[in-house]
C-alpha cells in the first residue's frame, strides 16, 4: 500500500531472545497494514501480543525479525525519525499527580523543545479540544477515570504526531469515561492523524476502527472492517425465543443446522443458529415450530455480535468472556 502509515511484515519477538527455544514468541510472524488518517483496531485477548507490538512500533522495543515502518520511516534503522513522528498513550501514563491538567500539558511540551509560549498556546488549544478547559488548574489527583484518559490523550498529542498508538485507551474507566474518550479518538480522526488502537473489547473496536486485525497468540487470525469479520463468519443468525423452556430441546431438532452449532439460554427461552438463506431459513422454522406444535413468542434474523465473530475465530469460550 503506497499511503500506508504503518506497515509490519512477518513481525517476530520472543522475550528473552529469539534463540531461546522454550520461549513462546510474543509476536510470531505478525502481518499488518494501516493507511494513513485511518483508525486500525488490534483486537486481542490479554496476552495476544498487543503492547509488544505496540512498544515494536514505538521503537521502544527491537524486533526479533520483520520489516516494520512508521510514518516511512524503519522501526529499527530510523528510530530517531519515527520518535519524532508518533505519539504513544501507554497502558499506564505519566502524569503528575499534584499539577493541574494545565500544567501538565505545559511541562509535556518543554520537555518536547517546545518555546514556553508555544507550550502554553499548545495546552490551551489542547485542553479545549478534549473538553477540560474548565478544569485545566485543578489538581490530576482529583480527575475522573475520563477526564485523566482525555489528558493523557491530549499529552500524547502535545507533538502533533502522525502516527498515534493508543494501548488499551479505556481498559479500567466506567462505561461514561469509556464513552468520553471513545468521543475524543473520534474527534483525533478528522485532523487526519493516523491511530493504532489496542483493545480486548468487541465493542471498542467495532464503534472506533475503520479496519480490525484480531491477534491470538502473536499472530493475525483475521482482519477487515467490522462488516466483514461478521460477514466472514457465516452471514446471518436466527433467534427464536419460545413461550416454554421446556420445549428447547424440541426446537433445537427442528432448526436447519447441526446441534453444536445452535446456542441455548434457557433463562431467555432463546435458541440462535447461524443461516444461510436468510428468508428460506426463516420461513423454514416458522413451518417447522408450527407443525410440531411448539410455540415461539418472537423469531428474528440479525447480523452476527462481534463476541460470536470473535469466539468463532478463536474458539474459545473462556477468554472471550474474560475479555468482554
Ligand atoms: N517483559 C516481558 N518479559 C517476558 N515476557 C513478556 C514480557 N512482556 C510480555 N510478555 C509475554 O509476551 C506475551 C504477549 O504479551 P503482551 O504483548 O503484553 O500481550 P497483550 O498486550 O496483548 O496482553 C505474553 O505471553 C506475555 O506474558
Ligand atoms: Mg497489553
Amino acid at each position: 500500500m503506497a499511503d500506508a502509515a504503518i506497515i509490519v511484515e512477518e513481525a517476530r519477538k520472543t522475550y528473552g531472545g529469539s534463540s531461546r527455544r522454550s520461549g513462546r514468541p510474543a509476536l510470531d510472524g505478525l502481518d499488518l497494514t494501516v493507511a494513513r488518517g485511518t483508525v486500525h483496531g488490534v483486537l486481542g485477548p490479554n496476552g495476544a501480543g498487543k503492547t509488544t507490538l505496540v512498544r515494536i512500533l514505538a521503537t521502544l522495543l527491537r524486533p526479533d525479525a520483520g520489516r516494520i515502518e512508521v510514518a516511512g520511516h524503519d522501526v529499527v534503522r530510523e528510530a530517531y525519525a519515527v520518535r519524532l513522528r508518533i505519539g504513544l498513550l501507554g497502558q499506564h501514563a505519566a502524569l503528575d499527580e499534584e499539577l493541574g491538567g494545565r500544567q501538565n500539558l505545559e511541562l509535556f511540551g518543554r520537555l518536547h523543545h517546545l518555546g514556553a509560549r508555544r507550550a502554553r498556546a499548545r495546552a490551551d488549544e489542547l485542553l479545549e479540544r478534549f473538553e477540560l478547559t474548565g478544569t485545566g488548574r485543578k489538581a490530576v489527583k482529583q480527575y475522573s477515570g475520563g477526564m485523566r484518559r482525555r489528558l493523557d490523550l491530549a499529552a500524547s498529542l502535545i507533538t502533533e504526531p502522525e502516527v498515534l498508538f493508543l494501548d488499551e485507551p479505556t481498559t479500567g474507566l466506567d462505561p461514561r469515561g469509556r464513552a468520553e474518550v471513545w468521543e475524543s479518538v473520534r474527534s483525533l480522526v478528522g485532523g487526519g492523524t493516523t491511530v493504532l488502537l489496542t483493545t480486548q473489547y468487541l465493542e471498542e473496536a467495532d464503534q472506533l476502527a475503520d479496519r480490525i486485525s484480531v491477534v491470538d497468540a502473536g499472530r493475525v487470525i483475521a482482519d477487515g472492517t467490522a462488516d466483514e469479520l461478521k460477514a466472514a463468519v457465516g452471514g446471518d443468525r436466527i433467534d427464536v425465543v419460545l413461550r416454554d423452556a421446556g420445549q428447547l430441546g424440541t426446537a433445537v431438532a427442528l432448526l436447519p443446522v447441526p446441534k453444536d452449532a445452535v446456542t441455548v439460554d434457557t433463562d431467555r427461552r432463546l435458541l440462535s443458529a447461524p443461516v444461510t438463506d436468510r428468508m428460506a431459513a426463516l420461513a423454514g422454522v416458522v413451518r417447522a415450530l408450527e407443525d410440531a406444535g411448539v410455540e415461539a413468542e418472537d423469531i428474528a434474523l440479525r447480523r452476527p455480535t462481534l463476541d460470536e465473530v470473535f469466539l468463532h475465530l478463536t474458539g474459545d469460550d473462556d477468554r472471550v468472556k474474560e475479555a468482554a
